[in-house]
């Protein structure tokens, strides 16, 4: 890991950093090449253009690591009125939550209750909820929060992190279940103890389970979320996709807002099934910082903002 990406995640969980950026107008300003604004209404018109482009989309209201009930109640509140808003609009949006959203770090068994409201409502309106997966921290808690959901309803998905040790054992019991699962490489900064340190090791094991899950789980009725911008990865997998004719139903592409807009488009070109990840509210700082970890570069940009270039 390169000592800008370590600065910069360890910057994303700084309360003094996170005060002054999100007053800073130029910051702002750079948010907005990965978030189609702060409010609802931003993030659905997104998805509606998206919609008309052949996309598919997925919700997510940034924040994490709530510090009260009353929040957590809020956040729940607000997703249960994204559920409607989006079914009313026929948008056919997937909504994706983090556990600590909803209070995980304050009582589990809160958590619990409110992503059950959740994924009950989103079965209702035939909505598919995703479970994010945070620092390694919390990865039992939320395999147990997605083996509760699930035995509740099928419409209810998971991301793995290819980039922790765990993964390959954890993948194990879900397999044979023919579940929906997000693989994404995983944004935290994690130790070498538990997480390979190089990028090449994290590209590998990637690989190798995307084509695990899509050999094994497919079958069973399971969907994998193909998450990621890496070209080359897509290339490989599409490749061994396409040499072992995996059947389309078993698979999408998902991406985030405003990143990789090119390879989204070729995949679409392609006759692929693309979905786009749109992040919208208020508490941006800590995702915003993992977003400018994943490519450095991406600080230039924001200095860029400052001086208006
Ligand atoms: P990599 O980082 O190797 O990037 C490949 C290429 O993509 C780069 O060379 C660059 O061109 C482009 N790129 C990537 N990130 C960029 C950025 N920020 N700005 C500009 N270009 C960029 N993580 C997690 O821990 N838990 C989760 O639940 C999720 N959920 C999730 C959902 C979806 C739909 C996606 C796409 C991603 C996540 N992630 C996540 C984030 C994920 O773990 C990872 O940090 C990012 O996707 C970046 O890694 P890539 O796979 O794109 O590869």
């Amino acid at each position: 890991m390169t000592v800008a990406r370590k600065l910069l995640l360890a910057a994303s969980t700084n309360d003094w950093m996170r005060e002054r950026a999100t007053k800073t107008p130029f910051v702002v300003r750079s948010v907005s090449r990965f978030m189609p604004g702060e409010r609802p209404e931003d993030a659905l018109a997104a998805a509606l253009q998206l919609q008309r482009d052949g996309f598919g989309a997925i919700l997510t209201h940034l924040g994490e690591n709530l510090r009260s009930r009353d929040e957590a109640e809020e956040v729940t509140r607000h997703y249960l009125g994204l559920l409607e808003r989006n079914g009313a609009a026929h948008l056919g949006a997937h909504i994706s939550i983090k556990p600590t959203q909803l209070g995980l770090d304050l009582d589990p068994e809160l958590c619990q209750r409110n992503l059950q409201r959740l994924v009950d409502r989103g079965t209702e309106l035939n909505t598919l909820v995703w479970i994010d997966m945070e620092n390694a921290s919390y990865v039992d808690r939320t395999l147990e929060l997605f083996r509760h959901m699930r035995q509740r309803s099928p419409l209810v998905g998971l991301a793995l992190q290819a980039y922790l040790y765990r993964t390959e054992r954890d993948l194990e019991s879900l397999l044979p279940l023919g579940v929906a699962l997000r693989l994404v490489k995983g944004a935290y900064l994690e130790s070498r103890d538990t997480a390979f340190p190089r990028k090449s090791d994290v590209d590998e094991n990637y690989y190798r389970l995307a084509v695990r899950i899509l050999d094994e789980s497919g079958r069973a009725g399971g969907l994998l979320h193909i998450a990621t911008h890496d070209s080359a990865l897509v290339d490989r997998l599409a490749a061994r996709i396409e040499a072992q004719s995996v059947p389309r139903s078993y698979y999408e592409y998902a991406m985030l807002y405003g990143i990789g807009r090119p390879l989204q488009r070729r995949l679409m070109a392609a006759g692929q099934r693309v979905r786009v990840l749109i992040s919208y509210g208020e508490h941006w700082f800590p995702w915003y910082m993992r977003r400018l970890a994943e490519r450095p570069a991406n600080v230039w940009f924001v200095v860029k903002q400052a001086f208006e270039l």
